[in-house]
């Protein structure tokens, strides 16, 4: 394993804290997994023999190669559901074979514990005695948990009331300091830059690279449920832009490793208050123009300057990947169609949900294709957008009735007299 620079091609030692090149760009790791000398053949058979592993230890050839399996810090992260989609799925988004990639069935409730189940494992491998992040929420729940369990000290920077309440509660709850910060994500991002950069404190946002080897996990994951076989499309909400890059990355490795035979194309969603990547894309996969972030009901994607930028494109560019930005109402309403379906999912996993619509609206997506939609979260964490909308006058709101407490009335509600 190595630390690569993405522009120049410099290399790191892995074992080095660091997040940029010199020449100021991110870096990636880079394994040799040409190494294990398998055939496509010997490395399903691998994963195969491997499967009553938790995932992390099933995949780890192709995620953390070089990390000893005694620093590994498990919460019994991953194994998480791929749904088929219901019948009113179906109608609503007018496509029949989607399916639902439920990461919000992860310990701490969202995708991020992927990536953190790495990171945090290497954090301990490197003997770090603090880490920290900055977040909209899934990030510090994610961090704070994990590194709870591995007995590290911990502070989270949340922009304060830009969090989700049951959000706020996992950092404080998992013992992290936890600062409230009257900025924004992208402020936040911003000072814990600063703070790691002076102070020897290890990074646990997407920027640092073992975050985004951990998170291939969701595809790689993804693709052995489904046999190897490849769907059409993934789409996934993008705010920092860690997960398309970490999705794409893993998707590549399979396929140079000849474990799948052909690419799937990627599809990005924004919210239209904050849609850099949807502008780029718009004007030719133009350099990042930071917007500044409007308030959203999808909060963990409220993101102007997204870190990953540079190696999402890259990605999207691969696989032929497009950009899509949604509405409020798109975002609420997407939701409220996939949480009466029994599947419970946070406005972030809506928002994608929202663009695979229009996309499909728009024949970008054919009726016929297959998708794998990407829930980042869970509905559990979000339960003041629930009820704001389903108390409010939208076009599937499920008001709660208030009744007095006798038999009576409820037959009537109920329409049994
Ligand atoms: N969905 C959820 C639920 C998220 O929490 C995030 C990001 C995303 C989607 C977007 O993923 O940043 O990799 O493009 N949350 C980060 C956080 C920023 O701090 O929890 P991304």
């Amino acid at each position: 394993m190595k630390l690569v620079c993405i522009e120049c091609k410099k290399s790191y030692l892995a074992e080095e804290i660091r997040y940029r090149c010199d020449c100021g760009n991110l870096l990636e790791i880079i394994s040799d997994l040409k190494k294990f000398n398998r055939s496509p053949k010997q490395w399903k058979q691998h994963f195969e023999n491997n499967n009553s592993k938790p995932p992390f230890l099933r995949y780890k050839d192709i995620l953390l190669p070089d990390l000893p399996d005694n620093q590994v810090i498990l919460l019994n992260e991953g194994d998480t559901p791929l749904y088929p989609a219901t019948k009113e799925m179906q109608e609503y988004f007018k496509i029949t074979n989607l399916k639902l990639k439920h990461e919000g069935m992860n310990p701490t409730l969202s995708f991020k514990d992927r990536g953190m189940v790495a990171a945090v494992s290497w954090a301990k491998h490197l003997k770090v005695k603090l880490v920290a992040c900055a977040s909209t929420g899934d990030t510090s729940a994610s961090m704070a948990a994990y590194a709870a369990y591995a007995r590290i000290k911990r502070v989270v920077l949340l922009p304060e009331g830009k969090v989700s309440i049951e959000q706020l509660s996992q950092p404080i709850s998992s013992g992290a300091i936890t600062l409230e910060l009257d900025t924004d994500f992208d402020g936040c991002m911003k000072l814990v830059q600063e703070l790691t950069k002076k102070y020897p404190i290890y990074l646990l946002n997407s920027m640092n690279s073992i975050r985004i080897e951990g998170q291939k996990a969701i595809g790689i994951e993804t693709l052995h449920q489904l046999n190897w076989e490849v769907p059409d499309w993934f789409i996934v909400p993008v705010g920092n832009a860690g997960n398309i890059s970490a999705l794409g990355k893993g998707l590549r490795e399979l396929h140079e490793l000849g474990i799948i035979n052909k690419l799937p194309r990627l599809a990005g969603i924004e919210v239209k208050a904050a849609n850099p990547l949807y502008i780029s894309y718009k004007n030719n996969w133009a350099p990042l123009e930071p917007v500044q972030a409007k308030e959203t009901v999808a909060s963990a994607i409220q993101i102007g300057n997204p870190v990953s930028f540079k190696k999402a494109v890259r990605e999207l560019k691969h696989f032929k990947g497009v950009m899509e930005q949604v509405s409020e109402q798109e975002v609420k309403d997407a939701k409220a169609v996939v949480d009466a379906s029994g599947i419970p999912i946070c406005p972030n996993s809506a928002a994608a949900m929202a663009g695979l619509k229009k996309l499909i609206d728009n024949n970008i997506i054919k009726q016929e294709e297959s998708v794998v939609a990407i829930m980042t979260a869970h509905g559990g964490k979000f339960s003041k957008a629930v009820i704001d909308y389903h108390k409010g006058n939208n076009k599937f709101s499920n008001k709660p009735k208030s009744l007095k407490a006798n038999l009576e009335t409820i037959e009537e509600t109920l329409g049994l007299k």
